[in-house]
């Protein structure tokens, strides 16, 4: 399904050389063992990956590269985000430090070409990558998805040269962090009704409202902000810019305090009077909405995957406390009552997985995948709800306290069906394509 790359394997082969040159990397690299001493010092209640599911299960349609990466996502999620994912979900702290390695990894630009400070991989890789990292910490999930197919992807397919150096190169290679302003305090899902506008001030633009609700907003350098340019054309009187978050008249709202994804920050953009040159236009005046949208088409199968990774961790730490945990004499696991539920979270995964490696295999041979990322989405999202939501049930009250992390997988997945579009929108773009499909 999937074409071997050369630029794929020097880029697996960099993020290899990476992680041994780098110290902490080689660390976070280095086995699954170190992953099992931090988790014990946390304490010998928390959950970790039992050695039957340790290794991934072999996909048949990865190649090498994909399979390389895959592995070593897994152990960097399992040596530097697993031990720390509670602390930092408690203390809502930006693990700056893991990014930091992220970036050195290359996961921060995966899908963008290695001449731009990226990886150099597709979006299978992508997606790979991120269920990996969602699994050990739905926050570092989300940080890195948003820098990689809500800011970095657009910067590459609409840029300008003069755009990539400068807001695609040190953003794809992790140094600096983006974000993206779509939604508006008083506009969510009907994305075309952007009141932030934008007005041509002579060799400028002059950019006037508040984006809501944007992920990494307090530690982005850069953002992508949707404005209005011309309101009588609707949809096509709508226009991206790349506005550095560093610019007069630029300032942040509060930092939202959530339910759950609480180690990455959120909050409102809001600009007065911020003026950016024309340069600063990403895709054409009057292409906005346009841009908006196919993004988001990418984002769909990023979240897909951050809802992937949450769904298989509680999976895991279902399987793991059934066996584990003893009631009636014998094993929980033994229940037939338990084995329905590990059942069902078992297919929930393996089908989202399927949808979502779908969509992201249709991007990379660059065919139209905007209903089969809605769908990605749909599925994952509520397989990371539905599994969370049995994970507390198989833990009993062990599934309720802090001391398991169970309850934070139930709170991380929740946002997996809102943000990036909602589950109910996800339903529209998957019925709208259906009825140009199959027409009357
Ligand atoms: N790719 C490219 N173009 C697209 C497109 C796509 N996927 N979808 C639509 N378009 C184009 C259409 O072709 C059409 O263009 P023409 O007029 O030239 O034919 C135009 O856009 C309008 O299309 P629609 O009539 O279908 O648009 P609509 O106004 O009815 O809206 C919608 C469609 C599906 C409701 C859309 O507004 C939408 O997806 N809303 C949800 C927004 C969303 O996901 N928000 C999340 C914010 S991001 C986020 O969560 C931030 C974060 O930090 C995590």
């Amino acid at each position: 399904m999937i074409a071997n790359s050369a630029s794929a394997f020097s880029a697996v082969a960099r993020m290899a050389a990476v992680a041994a040159a780098a110290s902490a990397v080689a660390l976070a690299c280095s086995s699954a063992a170190l992953a099992r001493r931090c988790a014990s010092r946390l304490g010998a209640m928390r959950h970790q990956s039992t050695a039957a599911i340790e290794e991934p299960e072999p996909i048949s349609y990865l190649n090498e590269e994909h399979d390389m990466l895959r592995q070593m996502a897994r152990d960097f999620a399992d040596a530097q985000l697993v031990p720390i994912a509670g602390e930092l979900d408690k203390e809502h702290r930006f693990p700056a430090e893991q990014i930091a390695m992220m970036g050195e990894l290359g996961l921060m630009g995966i899908a963008i070409p290695e001449e731009y400070g990226g990886a150099g991989m597709d979006p299978l890789a992508y997606a790979l990558a991120m269920e990996e990292i969602s699994r050990g910490c739905a926050s570092s999930g989300v940080i890195m998805s948003v820098n990689n197919s809500l800011y970095c992807d657009p910067v590459y397919k609409f840029g300008t040269e003069e755009q990539k150096q400068e807001y695609l190169i040190p953003y794809a290679s992790g140094q600096k962090l983006g974000c993206f302003g779509l939604s508006e305090p008083g506009n969510g899902s009907d994305s075309a009704a952007a009141s932030t506008t934008a007005v041509l001030d002579g060799d400028s633009w002059v950019i006037n409202g508040t984006k809501a609700w944007i992920t990494n907003a307090h530690d982005a350098h850069a953002a992508i902000v949707i404005a209005t340019t011309d309101k009588s054309l609707k949809h096509k009187g709508i226009t991206a810019f790349i506005v550095p978050t560093d610019a007069d008249g630029f300032s942040l709202g509060k930092k939202e305090d959530k339910l759950g994804i609480r180690a990455s920050s959120t909050g409102n953009l809001i600009m007065e009077n911020v003026r950016v040159p024309q340069s600063a236009v990403l895709g054409g005046v009057g292409n906005g909405f346009k841009v908006a949208m196919s993004t988001l088409d990418g984002g769909r199968i990023g979240i897909a995957a951050q809802g992937l990774g949450i769904a298989q961790a509680s999976l895991e730490c279902a399987m793991e406390y059934a066996q584990q945990r003893k009631a009636f004499n014998s094993p929980i696991a033994k229940l037939q009552a338990i084995q329905f539920k590990l059942a069902d979270m078992a297919m929930r995964v393996e089908s989202a997985r399927l949808l979502t490696h779908r969509a992201a295999a249709m991007k990379v041979n660059k065919e139209n995948y905007t209903k089969e990322a809605a769908m990605a989405k749909l599925a994952a999202s509520e397989a990371a709800t539905a599994n969370a939501h049995a994970a507390i049930q198989v833990l009993g009250g062990m599934g309720y306290v802090t001391e398991m992390p169970a309850e934070r997988y139930y709170r991380d997945a929740r946002i997996t069906e809102i943000y990036e579009g909602t589950s109910e929108i996800q339903r529209l773009v998957i019925a709208g394509r259906l009825l140009k499909e199959y027409p009357a």
